[in-house]
């Protein structure tokens, strides 16, 4: 059963390129670009990351992500995660990517979308792999901040397919960015939005009803509502979870406590996704041999579950030519 899952391909749509910095590139980065770390070695990066909750990790990864300043480095980061695409047998990827947290710093828009989409472009060629990209909004900043932006993407409309919500969940909900989410909707973009990874499941009804998503990026707190159950379920939009994330995070204590395969037997429309990787102990195939090992999912439900990532992707009727 391993074997059947580290082979059967897949699409990962819930990644985000700045968690897949791994400890061994920060540091040569860092020693590359004269950023100071407050980390001693690699072993003292590794055991920083015993995380209590959302905001624990982001202190860290946004610390991290500070080694980050050239277009290369931002190809660096982004190659390295496709070889391991091209390992894991996924064939698609779907990209988020979080500019603030670079323009914020003072490093251009263009220099991190040219990075990573020069990268993605190599992975196309050499590996056969497909990719969209999906631009975040930080909720944590303003919805002026995230309509500036939106703004700044125009120029760079062709090379994103969505846009997304990330960062601090509790106490910043959906509805913050409503205005921007609309505008967006009516510049062409698809829409997901993280929502009810640990804040309540009320964020993902606004997610749905405010935002207008295309897609529910983790959405595991929707069990604690049976009516949100029934209408994802009628609806079938996809929700992106993550399982290592959220044991990683204490959204779940165990593995065995997670929620996916409930979801899964309810009929819910789930994907299993790394969302931050080189934090979280493991990319895709490690999170379903780990949900397998804790839940014990048929083969059955792990062909569910790779069809389900590829029907849920953004990839276009056209596209999906070269997948039959
Ligand atoms: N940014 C990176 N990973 C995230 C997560 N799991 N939740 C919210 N924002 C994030
Ligand atoms: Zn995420």
């Amino acid at each position: 059963m391993l074997d059947f899952i580290n082979n059967i391909p897949k699409a990962e749509l819930h990644l985000h390129i700045e968690g897949s910095l791994e400890p061994e590139l920060m540091f040569s980065l860092a020693q590359k670009n004269n950023i100071k770390l407050p980390y001693k070695n690699i072993q003292e990066v590794k055991d920083a990351y015993n995380f209590t909750n959302l905001q624990s990790f982001l202190d860290l990864y946004y610390n991290g992500a500070k080694v980050l300043i050239t277009q290369q480095d931002f190809y660096d980061l982004t190659f390295e995660y496709l070889k391991k695409c091209h390992k894991q047998k996924i064939l698609h990827t779907e990209i988020f990517f979080d500019p603030q947290t670079h323009t914020h710093r003072g490093i251009e828009f263009s220099t991190v979308l040219n990075g990573i989409k020069q990268a993605l472009n190599d992975a196309k060629n050499e590996f056969k792999i497909s990719s969209k990209l999906i631009m975040c909004f930080l909720r944590h900043l303003s919805q002026e901040d995230a309509f500036k932006t939106l703004e700044q993407a125009l120029e760079f409309k062709e090379d994103i397919i969505a846009i997304g919500l990330d960062s601090s969940e509790i106490g910043n909900p959906p509805s913050k960015f409503e205005k921007v989410f609309k505008k967006a909707k009516e510049l062409g973009f698809k829409l997901v939005a993280h929502a009810g990874e640990e804040a309540s499941y009320e964020y993902i009804n606004e997610a749905l009803d405010l935002l207008e998503v295309n897609r529910i990026d983790h959405g595991v707190q929707a069990i604690q509502n049976e009516q949100l159950m029934k209408r994802l379920k009628q609806m079938q939009i996809a929700l992106t979870v993550c399982p290592l994330s959220n044991t990683k995070l204490k959204v779940f204590e165990t593995m065995q406590e997670h929620n996916i395969k409930k979801m899964l037997d309810f009929g819910i429309n789930v994907t299993i996704n790394s969302d931050d990787p080189a934090y979280f102990g493991g990319y895709l195939n490690e999170n379903f041999i780990a949900v397998y090992k804790a839940l014990d999912l048929s083969k059955q439900q792990i062909i569910q579950l790779a069809k389900n990532s590829f029907n849920s992707s953004f990839i276009s009727i056209e596209e999906k030519q070269d997948y039959i």
